[in-house]
C-alpha cells in the first residue's frame, strides 16, 4: 500500500513521462484523461501521493486535487469527480 492510498473504492494513481519528454504538456494532458476516465467509471474520486516539493503538486493542484494528509515530506492528495474540495 502506498501514501497515496485512500479507500478501496478510491483508484490510486502514478504517472510518469519519459524525461526526454517532459515539459511538453504531455504529463496534463494525460492526467485530464486519467481524470475524465475515471469519472465515466463512475468512480467518486482518485488519489496519489507526490512529495512536498514535487513541482508536480502544482500541476496536481491545478486540476482539482487537494492535500488529506500527510507522511513525512509526502502528501496524499485526492480528486474529488465533482471537482470539489
Ligand atoms: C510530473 C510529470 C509526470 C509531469 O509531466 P510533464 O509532461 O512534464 O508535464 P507537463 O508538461 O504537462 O507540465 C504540467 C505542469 O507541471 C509543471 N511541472 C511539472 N513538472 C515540472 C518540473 N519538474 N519542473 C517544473 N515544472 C514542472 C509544468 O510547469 C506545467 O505547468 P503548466 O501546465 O501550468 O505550464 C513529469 O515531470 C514526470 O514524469 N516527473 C517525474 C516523475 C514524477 O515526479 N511523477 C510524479 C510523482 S507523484
Amino acid at each position: 500500500m502506498g501514501h497515496g492510498f485512500v479507500a478501496e473504492d478510491v483508484p490510486e494513481l502514478a504517472i510518469a513521462v519519459v524525461a526526454s519528454h517532459r515539459g511538453n504538456g504531455i504529463g496534463r494532458r494525460l492526467l485530464v484523461e486519467l481524470i475524465d476516465a475515471s469519472i465515466a467509471c463512475g468512480h467518486r474520486a482518485i488519489s496519489l501521493s507526490v512529495n512536498e516539493g514535487n513541482p508536480a503538486r502544482g500541476l496536481y493542484e491545478s486540476l482539482g486535487f487537494v492535500p488529506i494528509a500527510r507522511h513525512g515530506l509526502t502528501l496524499t492528495m485526492i480528486r474529488y469527480a465533482d471537482g470539489a474540495s
